[in-house]
């Protein structure tokens, strides 16, 4: 109405940015689920406890709980056609871009569930996408590799049936180290959630146009697959590594970034919301000491990463830019430790993010007041001008 809009570059309009699911303060590093803070469900709950809580709105009962591990446990099979979709890919192919289109895919499958307005088909879609999203990713694994594929094992708890997968071979015993599955079901919860993320944001958008959950989600996977979003854990390694091979110092390294030499970051570091620490990689941090203590691992990589989080939590540059490890820099060497590629990290990130992208999508289709996001701009183009004739242009 006065004229001139001038907005926030990261304004989106999609319309509703109420919501009930996940509260941060960034200055202060609080992070809860529904209310409880993350820290207290990290140490005292499962991942499907929090994925529970998290879509449903409450810590669910025993009885609850028993339900819905039964109904997810229940759909975890893949269609038998989907291996051959996954090895239509070439096998190099980066696994968010396959995640993207397997979950995209689902809508295909399981067409009797796009309906956002009816819960029951809603209800279906949020147990099949926790129930496949696993077996998908697993299967994505063991493409890379060549190996058998093995089909899910109801008697496993999620998280460990989900490794079992990933790593299992047909022909033997396959006891799963429970160090393994007790961290990596800890990464999940910490990744469940966070408020109107870039990926969550996306699902939301995607969403808005009451487009079905498979590809509000799959939307998702694609915007976390970027290097400043979830593809961070994966260059947080490359970033490590390069270090160690250059037999560049930290010093050294740490003086790129500050020069800003071919727009070096520093991966794992800065957050648009924390902006003293991330309570997510404190939890990780502590969960890191721990595998690597128990599982080995590359600790030369780990060392680096403290030189490095060190050097930089002690220079003004990074110190007057509020940049602090976010929760990306340690995971990466924690899921490398546990035996899986870089390749894989962001789509374990992915799956750890699910519950909260399904939740984010019903609260989102369940007000009545949503209307389709669409975002404005402030236009800087050229004014109005008139066509000419071909042969008059220069
Ligand atoms: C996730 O939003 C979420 O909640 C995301 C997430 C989630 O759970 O969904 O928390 C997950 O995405 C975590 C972030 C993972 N990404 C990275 O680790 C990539 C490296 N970090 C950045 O690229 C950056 O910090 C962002 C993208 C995370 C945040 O960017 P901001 O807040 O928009 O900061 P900015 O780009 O405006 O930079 C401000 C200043 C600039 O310097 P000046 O121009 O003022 O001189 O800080 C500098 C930047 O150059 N800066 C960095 C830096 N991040 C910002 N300098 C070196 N290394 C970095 N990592």
């Amino acid at each position: 109405s006065t004229g001139t809009v001038t907005l926030d570059p990261g304004f989106t309009n999609t319309a509703s940015c109420e919501s009930e699911i996940t509260y941060i303060d960034g200055d202060a590093g609080i992070l809860r689920y529904r209310g409880y803070p993350i820290e207290q469900l990290a140490a005292n709950c499962s991942f499907l406890e929090v994925a529970y809580l998290l879509i449903y709105g409450e810590l669910p009962d025993p009885e609850s709980l028993a339900l819905f591990t039964r109904r997810i446990k229940r759909h975890t099979l893949l269609h038998e056609d989907f291996k051959s979709f996954f090895t239509s890919f070439p096998a190099g192919g980066h696994p968010m871009s396959i995640l993207q289109s397997g979950i995209a895919g689902m809508a295909t499958y399981y067409d009797h569930t796009l309906d956002p307005q009816d819960p029951a088909q809603l209800d279906l879609a949020t147990t099949l996408l926790m129930s496949k999203v696993p077996t998908m990713i697993a299967y994505i694994a063991k493409r890379a590799t060549g190996l058998p594929l093995l089909y899910p094992d109801a008697s496993r708890s999620y998280t460990e049936d989900f490794i079992r997968m990933t790593f299992g071979l047909p022909y033997q015993m396959q006891e799963i180290d429970p160090t393994i599955v007790n961290a990596l079901d800890k990464l999940f919860i910490l990744h469940a959630d966070h408020e109107q993320n870039c990926s969550t944001s996306t699902v939301r958008l995607v969403g808005s146009s009451q487009a079905n959950v498979y590809a509000a989600v799959s939307s998702g996977v694609g915007a976390l697959s970027g290097p400043l979003h979830g593809g961070a854990n994966e260059a947080v390694l490359a970033m490590l590594g390069q270090i160690r091979d250059s037999g560049v110092s930290v010093q050294e390294y740490v003086s790129q970034v500050k020069d800003k030499k071919n727009s070096v970051k520093l991966m794992g570091f800065g957050h648009r919301v924390y902006k003293n620490f991330d309570p997510r990689a404190q939890v990780v941090k502590g969960l890191a000491d721990d595998i690597l203590e128990r599982l080995g691992g590359d600790n030369q990589l780990f060392d680096i990463a403290q030189e490095l989080a060190d050097t930089a939590l002690s220079d003004d540059y990074f110190v007057e830019r509020k940049l602090y490890p976010n929760v990306d820099f340690y995971t990466g060497i924690m899921y490398s430790a546990m035996g899986f590629p870089s390749q894989m990290f962001t789509p374990l990130f992915a799956l750890g993010r699910l519950p909260g992208w399904i939740a984010q999508y019903r609260e989102l289709v369940a007000d009545p007041a949503q209307k389709i996001g669409r975002p404005r701009q402030v236009y800087t183009g050229h004014d109005e001008r008139q066509w000419v004739p071909r042969i008059e242009r220069t």
